[in-house]
């Protein structure tokens, strides 16, 4: 059941449009997906050229060992919201093992490619800070690479709903950084600690595989911003490595 973003109301669907009893309305897009974000343009989530970068790495299913690893976590009883789904990549999985699926994300490009390529699944533009669910009634959220919003999730999760949150783990994309850096750094474990939860499982998954095309992965790195235009040269005329994706995979319950 969908909450109207502007009075908190229900929203009941009518045709192609959601409405609440306040008639405030919102309609369905060509492709399917409900845009119910109230903010403005300048705050707007990933633009059309990175989500491209990214399905275009992604579709080479090197992440997939990760999907199917949290896809494994879901029930066939579980109404699941993947917060800053992107494209929906995950979400389109995941929509499998589940019995209700809704995707959210701030980018109306992500959307729409997401809308366009799963029907099992409700997209909305929306902002995970502000979703349009009623508190306590979803079973399960997912955050993969995204910005937390603990409070939000905390409030839309039902009594021991389940969160899984997944970031890179210490050395993910280790022998990109090599090339780019001469003192790579590991990235730092997240906190053990989410007030509000308790951590159910953690672990730390990992596979080296040989990657043709570093620079779509680059591209979805913020390392693409912060390396020097020589280094940035010299990956152009790679043609490939070794890469090691490793992920670090935390599993919370809502107490
Ligand atoms: C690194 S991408 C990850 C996307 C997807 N989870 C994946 O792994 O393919 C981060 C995503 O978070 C979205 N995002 C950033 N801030 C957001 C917000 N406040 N609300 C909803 N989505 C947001 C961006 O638009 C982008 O699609």
């Amino acid at each position: 059941m969908l909450k109207c973003p502007k009075c908190n109301e229900k929203l009941i669907q009518v045709n192609r449009s959601y409405k609440c009893i306040h008639n405030h309305t919102f309609d369905l897009s060509k492709s399917g997906y409900l845009n119910v974000s109230l903010k403005n343009k300048k705050n707007s989530g990933d633009n059309e050229l990175m989500i491209k970068a990214r399905s275009s790495f992604l579709e080479m299913n090197y992440y997939d060992f990760m999907r199917q690893f949290v896809k494994n976590k879901l029930s066939k009883e579980d109404i699941l919201v993947d917060a800053g789904c992107g494209q929906g990549y995950y979400t389109k999985e995941f929509s499998q093992n589940v019995k209700e699926c809704y995707g959210l994300d701030l980018s109306k490009e992500a959307i729409l490619y997401a809308s366009k390529h799963d029907k099992n699944t409700l997209y909305f533009v929306a902002s995970l800070f502000d979703m349009p669910f009623f508190s306590n009634s979803i079973d399960c959220v997912t955050s993969i690479f995204v910005p937390l919003g603990k409070e939000e999730i905390y409030r839309i999760l039902k009594p021991n709903g389940k969160w899984i949150v997944v970031g890179p783990g210490p050395r993910h994309c280790w022998e990109l950084k090599e090339h780019l850096y001469e003192v790579p750094y590991e990235n730092k474990l997240p906190s053990c600690i989410q007030e509000g939860f308790e951590m159910i499982q953690r672990d730390i998954i990992s596979n080296r595989i040989f990657v043709q095309d570093v620079w779509s992965l680059l591209e979805m790195t913020p390392y693409r911003y912060k390396t020097s235009k020589q280094a940035l040269e010299k990956l152009q005329q790679s043609n490939g490595f070794e890469v090691t994706f490793e992920f670090v995979v935390t599993e919370w319950r809502k107490l």
